[in-house]
């Protein structure tokens, strides 16, 4: 397999056979603004699941890499971010939009303000917007060649309405990139988060996978063909291999146990959490002693709109 290759497979039948086992229905809806009050407060979480990317992926090319692709930059564009999160994917983007325009847009203003202290004092002018990614009415009509959504869209609560503004702002022969998971990504979290649960008679509302329940790589393209005469869905795959079960663990609680759908409250006692995350590491440990490590496989990708 070369550096360059995009096309890194890790699908096996064993791993189908458990996302169909493991990943029924529990895929939510979660609104932006109990994300923006609940996990998006502090960019904590958003930091530590790129830190743990960065760190353990096994696909040479990064997330970065994949959207320069598909933005197909040519130096001066003016790209629009839509749910920026701290930045950092805009600050590596930066470097070959150096002539251009960037503009971070976030719900969160703690997120907004993590991306401008990332971006102060590079020479290419930045603008920070604050609002929902479905009304960007403070936006010109034709301002941007480039808009990109990068996994945040399935929070975004009127999805029509969202792409029929990107549409709006985008100048003609622009581009839009939206980047998300596909529904059966990173079984093997689900497997160990759900046995743990299951091993601990938790209730039925706990047993939730992502909030991807309004949008996914899955089901992307039939949202975005009304308001897009082209989309072409690119999909490509990562795997995340964890020599230490307290590497694991470090995404695993930046998910909160697991993306926000069961994390401390008012029914369950930090003492509950504290338990499931003694049986996850407990279950993430057995596995590294039986086959080295615990991978965690992504399936992910982007749709590019024009
Ligand atoms: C998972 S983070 C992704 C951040 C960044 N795009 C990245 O990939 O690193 C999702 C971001 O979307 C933002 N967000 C959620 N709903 C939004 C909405 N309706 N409009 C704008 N931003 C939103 C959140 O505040 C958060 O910063």
């Amino acid at each position: 397999m070369s550096f360059t290759d995009t096309h890194m497979d890790f699908r096996t039948p064993e791993l189908d056979a458990l996302a169909s086992a493991v990943i029924p229905e529990q895929h939510f809806e979660l609104r932006s603004e109990e994300a923006r009050d609940n996990y998006f407060t502090d960019t904590s979480k958003l930091d530590a699941k790129q830190l743990v990317h960065d760190r353990f992926r096994t696909n040479p090319l990064a997330l970065h890499d994949h959207l320069l692709k598909a933005l197909d930059l040519r130096g001066t564009e003016e790209l629009l971010d839509l749910g920026c999160g701290n930045g950092e994917l805009l600050a590596r983007l930066r470097p070959y939009l150096a002539a251009g325009h960037l503009t971070a847009f976030d719900i969160a203003p703690g997120a907004l303000e993590a991306a401008r202290q990332r971006l102060d004092g590079v020479a290419t002018p930045c603008e920070f917007v604050e609002g929902s990614a479905d009304d960007l009415r403070v936006l010109a009509e034709d301002s941007f060649d480039r808009v990109m959504a990068v996994y945040m869209a399935h929070y975004v609560t009127d999805l029509d309405a969202c792409f029929a503004e990107v549409r709006r702002v985008l100048r003609p022969g622009g581009r839009f990139v939206l980047a998300t998971d596909s529904t059966d990504s990173m079984v093997e979290m689900w497997n160990v988060h759900f046995a743990a649960l299951r091993d601990m008679n938790a209730p039925e509302t706990l047993f939730r996978a992502t909030p991807k329940g309004r949008i996914s790589l899955s089901n992307g393209t039939e949202q975005l063909t009304p308001h897009f005469a082209s989309v072409e869905r690119v999909d490509w795959q990562d795997q995340l291999q964890f020599g230490k079960a307290g590497s694991f663990m470090a995404f695993y609680r930046s998910c909160d146990h697991c993306c926000a759908s069961s994390k401390p409250g008012a029914d369950l006692p930090p003492e509950f959490f504290t338990e499931l995350e003694a049986r996850v590491h407990a279950r993430v440990q057995d596995a590294i002693e039986t086959t080295g490590y615990f991978a965690l496989t992504k399936y992910t990708g982007h749709f590019i709109c024009s």
